[in-house]
């Protein structure tokens, strides 16, 4: 998959993709993440991107010319699944999204800034709006590296036990059971015995009870999606 983040501070993003899976994912070639800074595209000698809005009010705008040649020159590159802007009133991103976004090749992000980005740009040249959540972040960046830290585990071959994005949280509409490890008691606390058992199907099913009951009580939403 091929990513690339259009942003004002792409600076912002190099941490959440230089560590743990993701980097890993990025070092084995299963993901290339482009980040590129909108500065680059601008088209006057002030390298300006933002501008005060047309009718007054707060807050700068970014400004549609330097992003429309930002996103022509990547389009000459290659053929984007989706032209993402992320944006507080954008589709809420789940589980579900991220499992059709991991099937995607090539991914456009915008990031812009929470007062504004210039309408046309998101009548003309957006493909899909995602929110990560009913608040609202100083910018894009943070939220496309969420969304893609949840799309980029979900391509095959970045977890080293694949099995293990299936039994994530949400999948199928269930939260995931509880984990132990060692110590089997700390405190008087102890590990459920039946993990400790060594009985596979036993395990199995307590893991199933477990997570049905967690969705009931933590999720109920969830849990009247089940099939
Ligand atoms: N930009 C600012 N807030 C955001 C949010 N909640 N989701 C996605 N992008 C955003």
């Amino acid at each position: 998959m091929h990513i690339d983040i259009i942003s004002a501070v792409p600076d912002l993003m190099v941490s959440p993709f230089s560590h743990s899976i993701i980097k890993r994912a990025v070092e084995s070639n299963l993901v290339e993440i482009n980040l590129i800074n909108l500065r680059d595209y601008a088209t006057n000698k002030q390298k300006q991107i933002d501008d005060y809005a047309f009718g007054g009010g707060a807050g700068m705008v970014l400004l549609i010319e330097p992003i429309a040649a930002c996103i022509d020159a990547l389009k000459k590159k290659r053929v984007y699944d989706e032209i993402i802007y992320m944006s507080p009133d954008g589709d809420m991103l789940d589980q579900k999204m991220c499992n059709q976004m991991s099937l995607y090749k090539n991914i456009l992000i915008l990031c812009g800034h929470y007062k504004g980005i210039d309408e046309r740009v998101r009548e003309h040249l957006i493909t899909k709006e995602v929110s990560i959540g009913n608040y609202v972040l100083s910018g894009g960046e943070l939220a496309a590296a969420v969304m893609c830290d949840a799309v980029i585990r979900l391509i095959p071959g970045v977890l080293n036990d694949e099995t293990s994005a299936l039994y994530d949280s949400y999948q199928d509409n269930l939260i995931a059971p509880p984990v132990y490890s060692r110590p089997a008691t700390f405190n008087g606390w102890e590990v459920p015995p039946v993990l400790l058992s060594g009985h596979t199907a036993k395990i199995e099913q307590w893991r199933h009870e477990q997570s049905v009951e967690r969705t009931k009580n933590r999720r109920p939403e969830l849990y009247h999606k089940q099939p």
